[in-house]
């Protein structure tokens, strides 16, 4: 197996200026079959809610259900930096959160990844200080959907886009070491990986960011309804799970994707 990818490895990327691909992914074979293909980040997403359970939203997903999927992809034969989510109303506090992150770490996770914004400062230092990494997800949060009204763009307007990056500073500084970005402009995205020193990974935020990051079910073809705008279909042109895989990373690598008409 090649060497492990970890958070130093990611760091390495972004000062070299290469970007790096990052996947879902729930299960042990699939896990396996991305990380031979060179996906360098695996998140075991809370979207396993919508693309496995079947829910209308990541809401009802459990820690239970978390650390379940992190124990299936923890037993790949992969070298990929194994990243998972913390679901729903886990981090009302800092001690909450703490005993959430300790399970998936113990079952397998190398990072934990929360939802948020700068009142998060507290939970990061707090996490970090403990061993755990954290990667913080911003702009449009999933768990926040009934909040925002519906999966939405964020960050659109100046003073929106202001604040955001300046939470992100401030969740740098707490001790986040990575930061990812869903649907905002791509501008928006490429200021904020300009005004920090860790890596910034991108959903639907263009192509000026360090890592890219899909849904599995979505860059499979598999999406049930319409895809989102930021979605490309490796599949079809692939012709094998293992194909897309590799065709998906390739892109990334060579900034190919996300294209124009993938951007805000
Ligand atoms: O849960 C998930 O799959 C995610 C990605 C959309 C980044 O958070």
């Amino acid at each position: 197996m090649t060497r492990p990818i970890t958070i130093r490895t990611l760091n390495e990327r972004r000062a070299a200026g290469e970007p790096f691909s990052c996947l879902t992914a729930y299960d042990a074979t699939m896990a396996t079959l991305a990380g031979n293909a060179g996906i360098e980040v695996l998140l075991i997403g809370d979207s396993l809610g919508m693309v496995l359970q079947g829910h209308a939203s990541t809401l009802p997903v459990t820690l239970e259900d978390m650390v379940y999927h992190t124990r299936c992809v923890a037993r790949a034969e992969t070298p990929s930096l194994i990243m998972a989510d913390l679901p729903f109303m886990t981090n009302i506090t800092p001690s909450r959160t703490m005993e959430a992150a300790g399970q998936l770490m113990q079952a397998g996770a190398h990072m934990i990844k929360l939802e948020g914004e700068a009142w998060l400062a507290e939970t990061v230092t707090a996490l970090t200080q403990r061993g755990v990494p954290v990667c913080v997800h911003m702009g449009l949060t999933p768990q926040s959907v009934h909040a925002l009204s519906g999966y939405r763009v964020q960050g659109r307007d100046t003073q929106q886009g202001d604040a955001m990056l300046k939470a992100a500073r401030t969740l740098e500084q707490a001790g986040a070491g990575i930061i990812l970005l869903e649907c905002v402009p791509r501008e928006l995205a490429g200021r904020i990986r300009a005004a920090l020193s860790v890596p910034v990974i991108g959903i639907g935020a263009g192509p000026d960011v360090d890592g890219q990051i899909l849904v599995m079910h979505d860059m499979l073809g598999a999406t049930t309804g319409q895809p989102p705008r930021f979605v490309k279909d490796f599949m079809t042109e692939s012709g094998s799970i293992e194909g897309a895989f590799r065709a998906y990373h390739e892109a990334v690598r060579t900034r190919s994707f996300p294209a124009p008409e993938h951007c805000f």
